[in-house]
């Protein structure tokens, strides 16, 4: 694999705290060797490499983590998005469309939904992305899904609770999640969630198929706190997962409790939040209190069917009161800190080569031009992908 040395960087956001973010009118320059990073530094101090690219004055930054995604699925939602921009409410119960849709389709069909969208959101400056099963909720179904997402992102999460399918009893549906589709997907997956809300699943039942994914070793994950005001917060925190997801609905001790611990990232969805029409998380409470926040699109067919990070941010930014600076670390850190994984979020000599050039000379262009293409270049694993 060959070295890229990019220079001509007007402004580089590492996230790393010794080198910070590079500015000034002596650009600076990365390079890019194999799979990694392997320095950055004065543009007029750079080593030589194989292949030049001159940034040409622009912003560059890592590229975008997005943490939290549906990609396996088939079918759209169009309809009942125009429903709910007409007035009706948001519930989980929509999840079963999606389920029937995708036990139709063939591997093959959601394996280019997967291409389709990672290919979308890679154009757009993402270059780590999670997903989850979820669609499927039969042993064959999450299995299948499974197998297909592994084949095709970063990170796959295990979602069988994602709702007790339409017709079955919840309790002996959890105890096929933890038993019988658990032993099914756990060689493929890293992480189990539960959407642990009302509609879906209680703390009972979310505690339990935590704790059975826990024992076959995989990290956790929880939906909480989207629909209303619930357990999954405090769950979340008290089992050490990675990540609770939404937050939308937080009381005081839900901050306390996220701002107590550095193992459970903050994720929040304000996408999602826009296209269901539900309230915005206060995010300005959770890094006043300490809390670690991550930003990742949700992307989905029926609450959040964007892939665009720098949406995200955006809105993040103009509605959720972040800085510019917290937005961006939220949308690639942040994310990092939500999959525990040190390689990627961050731009500094060893980390993974995932590099997001902007037609833009700073990151605040991501808000200053919201809903403008601003992606100029990316690498990933330091193949140039866009
Ligand atoms: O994260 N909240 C649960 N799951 C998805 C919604 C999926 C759907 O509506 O199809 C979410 O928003």
């Amino acid at each position: 694999m060959s070295s890229t040395l990019v220079t001509g960087i007007a402004e580089l956001t590492t996230n790393d705290p010794e080198l910070g973010v590079l500015s000034g009118p002596t650009h600076t320059a990365v390079v890019l060797d194999g799979p990694a990073v392997a320095w950055v530094g004065p543009a007029a101090e750079a080593p030589e490499a194989d292949v030049r690219f001159d940034a040409g004055g622009r912003a560059a930054l890592p590229g975008w983590v997005d943490s939290h995604t549906h990609l396996v699925f088939a079918g759209d939602r169009a309809a009942e998005f125009a429903a709910r921009m007409a007035g009706e409410p948001y519930a989980a119960g929509g999840i079963a469309t999606t389920v029937a849709a995708t036990r139709a389709a063939s591997d093959a069909e959601l394996a280019a939904t997967v291409r389709r969208l990672g290919a979308e959101a890679m154009a757009q400056g993402t270059t780590c992305l999670e997903t989850k099963t979820g669609y499927g909720l039969t042993v064959a179904d999450e299995l299948r899904s499974a197998q297909v997402a592994a084949a095709l992102v970063d990170e796959v999460t295990f979602l069988g609770a994602h709702l007790v399918p339409p017709g079955a009893d919840a309790d002996s549906y959890v105890e096929l999640v933890c038993g019988p589709m658990l032993d099914a997907v756990a060689g493929h997956v890293r992480w189990i969630d539960v959407f642990c809300e009302r509609g879906a699943f209680d703390a009972d039942q979310s505690r339990a198929v935590l704790t059975a994914g826990r024992e076959r070793g995989l990290g956790l994950r929880v939906h909480g706190n989207q629909l209303g005001h619930g357990p999954g917060v405090q769950l979340a925190v008290e089992l050490g997962a990675a990540s609770v997801d939404h937050c939308s609905y937080l009381r005081p001790s839900d901050v306390e409790a996220l701002a107590s611990t550095s193992d459970t990232v903050a994720t929040l969805l304000p996408a999602c939040d826009l296209s269901t029409r539900g309230p915005l998380p206060d995010a300005r409470a959770l890094l006043a209190a300490g809390a670690t926040v991550a930003l990742a699109s949700n992307c989905n067919p029926g609450s959040s069917y964007t892939t665009s990070m720098a949406f995200c941010v955006a809105t993040a930014v103009l509605q959720l009161g972040l800085s510019i600076g917290e937005a961006v670390t939220a949308a690639t850190l942040g994310g990092a800190r939500a999959l525990r994984r040190a390689d990627v979020g961050v731009l500094r000599p060893g980390a993974r080569a995932d590099l997001h050039v902007l037609d833009a000379p700073t990151v605040a262009y991501l808000a200053y031009r919201p809903g403008v293409p601003l992606t100029h270049a990316v690498w990933r694993a330091g193949v140039k992908v866009a």
